[in-house]
């Protein structure tokens, strides 16, 4: 192998740059030619595709975003635009691809792996945390204490005002940011996805507190069944007897994709794309190279995009157990 493509795709995330600059350092080091592609599947598409050098990644290990840009791409889900995308990696002569990104990013590379048989290993960067076969995904911790020191925040003001703040956070199918910043900010509760979420239990415990607590934190993910904040707020508020109570929503939103990584998100963005590297030369193909238990660790594409990967009981339990 001489020649490999790395892009990022789907949902940017802080540390992805951490990620590209490895990629590309560690590839250089290996004698490898690397290229970088320009927004994701889109730029594959067109072939917004050019060499990157030692010097390219230069100054941007504590830069949030990706400076290869990333999108969703329509296109590259039909048969002919994945066509597309082999016509201008076959152009270069790219043997090689690293994938960074979600579960979005790793269908659409398996299914291109499995199509055209180009080598890829995928590297998990998203600030959900919800890849199979890693414990942490690239940007995660970042988003966490980016949530975190919003509801610290939040928490204040509640404190001054004696009001209840849902505050909503991002996590369309999963709750791991929701829980983190659940716990590390003290929250009443968190309402996630993974966990049916009893309205009615939200509701005793809110008047049970009544007496003691004059304000609340309720941390609400995003893609909870029950509904967004607002809409959760709305049947909280019908449901307590007394509605001159204060209730306020704050939703955090794309601050949370934002911001300079954390060193945790920098070096496991470092460590995913050195192990990326390693992986292709090593033969891998068809998997993602993530971080277990301190070690790298390759998981194939299909479990890591089949396989769900629960939030520990203990941090659900935590949270019951801290609000007594
Ligand atoms: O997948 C990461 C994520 O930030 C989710 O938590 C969120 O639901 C989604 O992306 C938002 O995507 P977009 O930026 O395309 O609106």
């Amino acid at each position: 192998m001489k020649k490999i493509a790395v892009f990022t795709s789907g949902g940017d995330s802080p540390g992805m740059n951490a990620c590209i600059r490895a990629v590309v350092r560690t590839g250089i080091f290996r004698g490898l030619e690397v290229y970088g592609i320009n927004r994701g599947y889109e730029g594959m598409i067109e072939g917004d595709i050019k060499q990157m050098n030692s010097h390219s990644v230069s100054n941007i290990i504590q830069r949030g975003g990706t400076i290869l840009k990333s999108a969703r791409s329509s296109e590259f889900r039909t048969p002919e635009g994945r066509k597309k995308a082999y016509e201008s990696l076959k152009a270069l002569g790219i043997e090689g691809l690293i994938a960074i990104g979600g579960d979005g990013t790793f269908t659409g590379a398996k299914i291109f792996y499995e199509e055209y048989g180009i080598p890829t290993v995928g590297c998990p960067g998203t600030i959900d945390n919800d890849i199979y076969g890693t414990d942490f995904t690239i940007g995660f911790d970042t988003a966490v204490n980016t949530a975190l020191a919003a509801i610290d925040k939040i928490r204040d003001t509640a404190a001054a005002h004696d009001r209840i703040f849902f505050v909503e956070v991002m996590g369309r199918d999963a709750g791991f940011i929701a829980v983190e910043c659940g716990i590390g900010g003290g929250a009443e509760f968190v309402m996630v996805p993974e966990t049916k979420t009893d309205l009615d239990a939200v509701v005793n415990t809110l008047k049970s507190h009544r007496e003691f607590r004059s304000s609340s934190i309720i941390v609400v993910a995003e893609g909870d069944e029950l509904g967004n904040a607002n809409e959760i707020m709305a049947m909280v508020k019908t449901k307590v007897d007394n509605p001159a109570k204060d209730f306020k929503v704050t939703t955090l939103g794309h601050i949370q994709r934002g911001g300079a990584p954390t060193a945790r998100d920098r070096v496991l963005g470092s460590r995913c794309g050195m192990g990326a590297v390693d992986g292709l030369i090593a033969g891998k193909a068809g998997c993602m190279s993530g971080v277990i238990n301190n070690e790298i660790v390759y998981t194939t594409f299909a479990d890591c995009i089949g396989k769900s990967k629960p939030i520990h009981p203990d941090h659900l339990a935590l949270i019951e157990i801290l609000n007594i």
